[in-house]
């Protein structure tokens, strides 16, 4: 998977820009607050997942202006593929993928894959559950588009679950409701756990693999899946877990009417990471934990190729001042053959590197060009002003984009 073309039009910072990037390592670097990250943030956003830094939508499109619009081509497969988004303030986002509209960004899921690795990343292992999960689902999202569906209807269920709970403490006749409910929610939750479950055990193989890579045969790394319920559950995937969830749901039952939430299920789940067997979160080092979070992510984007046959465009925001020297050559050796973003301030640690594109981003316009070793010209990114890039040329770029990004022809928004 390759991304062959970027257009971005009032996207945080990024007045407009327009990058064709090169097949392998693509640099960006400036200074601090120039627009690198609202770059990985923009590619990020068309694997259809919420943005990695956890904004609200209307926050994406740039300061004063009514609406932010992005094109993305790749290719997948040696075909050309299109995607766009326009989001607009107050109204529906728009998404089109080959020209198809699309009822939502979600959508997007499953045509693009990407993997990014910031330095919010690095505290992984440190941080609340609520990260790992949100890790554990936008992994799985991308390799499986129809998990993102069993996760709303659990969220769903669990959302009028407790509300049920507070209205019981009035209504008692209400218990029967609540049967129902916990019926319910015994059935989505075993769905979850056995999705969230086989990804685990498969994302503990490769990354442990990893692991003894990076640390050069140190420590055994282990991942393992911590169920919301508490409890041990059969490991074969034959024996159904449902009546075993629905009994410890019907167990906590006087906890939840008390606390008036559901105090068990996969909104509780948790991720535990261990090096030779000890959690790594009390006893692995501050190097250890980095490179724990790095195998991880690298095993994430092992899975996509695994489950998908296609390799995820790697976005690389800001971690290589991150880590030491080892760590920075096994992460830029085990890229080999994939297109990868890096964003850093200081291009010299690839000062050695004899291949990819390097871009200077400034104040969310691109600055000079220059080329390392393949010396494959290309627009790079363009800087601004640029006479080709206004008025007539805008929109008539913008019209082979579909109708969507016509000036024009915007068409009726939904409202939200
Ligand atoms: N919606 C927006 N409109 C205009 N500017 C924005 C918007 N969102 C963020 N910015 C600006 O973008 C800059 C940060 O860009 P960022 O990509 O994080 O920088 P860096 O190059 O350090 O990665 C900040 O100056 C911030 O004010
Ligand atoms: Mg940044």
């Amino acid at each position: 998977m390759k991304v062959t073309r970027i257009e971005l039009e009032h996207f945080r910072n990024i007045e407009r820009l327009e990058m064709e990037p090169g097949d392998t390592v693509n640099i960006i670097y400036g200074d601090n607050a120039q627009g690198k990250t609202n770059l990985m943030e923009a590619l990020w956003m068309f694997t259809g997942a919420k943005s990695f830094r956890s904004a609200r939508e209307t926050e994406l499109i740039q300061l004063e202006q009514p609406v932010a619009r992005m094109v993305l081509a790749f290719e997948r497969e040696q075909r050309e593929q299109q995607a766009t988004i326009a989001y607009a303030r107050g109204r529906k986002k728009q998404v089109t993928f080959n020209r198809v509209p699309l009822e939502s960004s979600a959508q997007l899921a499953g045509r693009f894959y990407a993997v990014v690795f910031s330095p919010a990343h690095l505290s992984f292992i440190q941080d609340g559950p609520a990260v790992r999960r949100r890790f554990l689902d936008s992994a799985i999202c991308q390799i499986m588009p129809r998990y993102l569906d069993y996760l709303t209807d659990y969220h769903r269920v669990l959302r009028q679950r407790n509300a049920l709970l507070k209205d019981l403490r009035k209504n008692r006749s209400l218990m029967d409701l609540l049967e129902v409910f916990d019926q319910t929610m015994a059935g989505l939750s075993a769905n979850l756990i056995k999705i969230r479950r086989q990804y685990i055990k498969r994302l503990s193989a490769h990354s442990e693999e990893i692991y003894n890579g990076i640390s050069h045969g140190g420590e055994r790394l282990t991942v393992e899946y911590r169920n919301g319920f508490g409890m041990e559950l059969p490991q074969s995937s034959s024996e159904p877990i449902t009546p075993l969830l629905l009994e410890k749901i019907k167990k906590s039952r006087q906890e939840d009417i008390f606390y008036q939430s559901s105090q068990v299920g996969p909104h509780r789940d948790d991720i535990a990471v261990f090096l030779n067997g000890l959690e790594a979160k009390s006893f692995g080092s501050q190097g250890q934990q980095r490179s724990c979070v790095l195998s991880l992510k690298l095993s994430e984007s092992i899975m996509i190729e695994e489950s998908t046959g296609q390799s995820p465009v790697i976005l690389l925001d800001d971690v290589m001042s991150e880590l030491d020297s080892s760590r920075r050559d096994y992460l830029l050796n085990s890229l080999e053959g994939r297109q990868v973003f890096i964003t850093c301030c200081e291009p010299a640690y690839f000062q050695g590197m004899n291949r990819g594109r390097l871009f200077k981003m400034e104040k969310g316009h691109a600055a000079e060009r220059q080329f390392l070793g393949d010396g494959t010209a290309g627009p790079g990114l363009r800087s601004q002003p640029d006479d080709s890039w206004d008025g007539a040329a805008l929109e008539e770029a913008f019209a082979q984009n579909g109708p969507l990004m016509s000036q024009k022809d915007e068409g009726p928004w939904q409202e939200e």
